[in-house]
């Protein structure tokens, strides 16, 4: 895939594989937008970033929070120029129990989340 100066967002940029993500696309000449429901988790992700950091930008947004999501575009326009592509990454998984025992808050919102 070619990467160098593509605009690609980044879901779940502010940990494990989203950020693992983040860092690989900067190296390979891409500009990013890394989005995360957690601030810490992308300062984190900037700070791994180093140099590159200049070619990444950083988005606290939930992924459930529809008007959040639907102004996000025009915000990573406004500091990339575009948009090229999309790693929707974050996910969540629901603790270990029988479903019986899942509050339906719990499966609502990790059905929310991952779709
Ligand atoms: N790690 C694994 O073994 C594994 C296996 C299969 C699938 N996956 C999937 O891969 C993806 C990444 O997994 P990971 O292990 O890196 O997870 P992780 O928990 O380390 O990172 C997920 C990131 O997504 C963010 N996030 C969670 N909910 C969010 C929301 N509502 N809005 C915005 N950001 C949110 C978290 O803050 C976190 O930074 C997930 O979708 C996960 O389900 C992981």
């Amino acid at each position: 895939m070619k990467i160098k100066n593509k605009t690609i967002v980044v879901t779940g940029g502010g940990n494990g594989i989203g950020r693992e993500l983040v860092l690989a696309l900067l190296k390979d000449g891409a500009r990013v937008a890394a989005v995360d429901i957690s601030e810490k988790g992308l300062q984190e992700t900037q700070n791994l970033a180093g140099e590159l950091s200049k070619n990444l930008s950083s988005h606290v947004v939930d992924i459930i929070d529809k008007p959040a999501v639907i102004s996000l575009p025009e915000k990573v326009v406004a500091i990339h120029g575009q948009v090229d592509g999309l790693i929707n990454n974050a996910g969540i998984i629901q603790p270990f129990v029988k479903i019986n025992d899942l509050e339906y808050e719990t499966i609502e919102r990790v059905m929310n989340v991952n779709f």
